[in-house]
């Protein structure tokens, strides 16, 4: 047979719909930024980008089963900090290692992480904000998209931090989580900034400040931590796109190139950035770098998290 005819080879990926797994409910960051730079993608690939929000367990169900699947560049994931860095340290029977059980295919957006409230809890800065968590301790709502997830990770650093212990709110996702925010049923969150930026806008929650060294440019009125009062506070996400271990190499240079035009793409550009999201530089757009960047992030949050003493079950 000539290789040109026989459909399936690496050499004529893609020849069907790719699914990309999001492991948080719809509407929340990742799955706003899978589907920012997937649509782009799929235009470059010509082939349609199918997003399959597969919620659980912090975002440690859908990173599974992506672990789990076909090696064929027909299942990626939009993993991030919570599912590639900080689970291992949280759930001692992870069925997935993420520095072996992937291959990289490239960072999509750094992600800030801002503490934010309901519109009405009553400090009205960072610092009423401390002393108020101090004072109501575990009458404090915090909510948080599931166990190793990054707005409950985060939340972890923030609340030992602080010395605090608030009552925890899981959901399958910080966009349902934000809805709730946005109700008034829960009082904070840790969360990450692509998520929050039109709600902050609108007045609709209040933000006490972003844990990044300098302000984001989506949000100015915003102060930072350091600026705010809590300098300690220094933390920031990330989302990038893994397929499973023994994805051909061909396929995820494939899917590399094509992320990498999706963010050298103005309107996909504006659209991050406008959400406040970080784009990658031209180093840290490769397959390496993220495949480095994932063993120091796995390295940097496990005694963190470990020393908060925090498990799943
Ligand atoms: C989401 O998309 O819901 C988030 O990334 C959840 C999180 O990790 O906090």
């Amino acid at each position: 047979l000539l290789a040109t005819a026989v459909p399936g080879l690496a050499q004529d990926y893609p020849t069907k719909p790719i699914t990309l797994i999001v492991p948080f409910a719809a509407g929340g960051p990742t799955d706003v930024v899978a589907r920012i730079v997937g649509e782009h993608m799929s235009r470059t690939l010509g082939q349609q980008i199918v997003v399959e929000n597969v919620a659980g367990a912090g975002g440690t169900t859908g990173t599974t089963r992506t672990a789990q699947a076909a090696p064929d560049g027909y299942t990626i994931m939009m993993g991030h900090m919570g599912t590639h860095g900080a689970a291992p340290a949280l759930y001692p029977n992870l069925k997935y290692d993420p520095t072996k059980d992937f291959e990289p295919i490239g960072m999509a957006a750094g992600t800030p992480i801002l503490i934010v409230a309901r519109k009405d809890l009553p400090p009205k800065d960072l610092k009423e904000f401390v002393a108020y968590a101090k004072q109501q301790n575990d009458k404090l709502n915090e909510a948080h998209a599931g166990i190793g997830s990054v707005s409950h990770s985060t939340c972890v650093m923030l609340n030992v931090q602080l010395g605090i212990k608030p009552t925890a709110v899981p959901y399958k996702g910080t966009g349902p989580a934000l809805n709730d925010l946005v109700a008034g049923q829960v009082d904070f969150m840790c969360d990450q900034i692509v998520n929050l930026v039109e709600q902050i806008k609108a007045g609709s929650i209040k933000a006490y400040a972003v844990a990044t060294p300098d302000r984001s440019p989506a949000l100015p009125d915003v102060p930072t931590t350091k600026e705010a009062g809590l300098p300690e506070y220094q933390v920031s996400a990330w989302n990038a796109l893994f397929a499973p271990k023994a994805t051909p190499d061909s396929i995820t240079a494939k899917l590399n190139a094509a992320l990498v035009k999706a963010l050298t793409d103005e309107n996909t550009k504006k659209r991050l950035l406008d959400l406040g999201g970080v784009l990658p530089d031209e180093k840290g757009r490769t397959r390496e770098a993220l495949k480095t960047f994932v063993a120091s992030e796995v390295a940097r949050w496990t005694p963190v998290l470990k020393s908060a003493g925090v498990t799943a079950q």
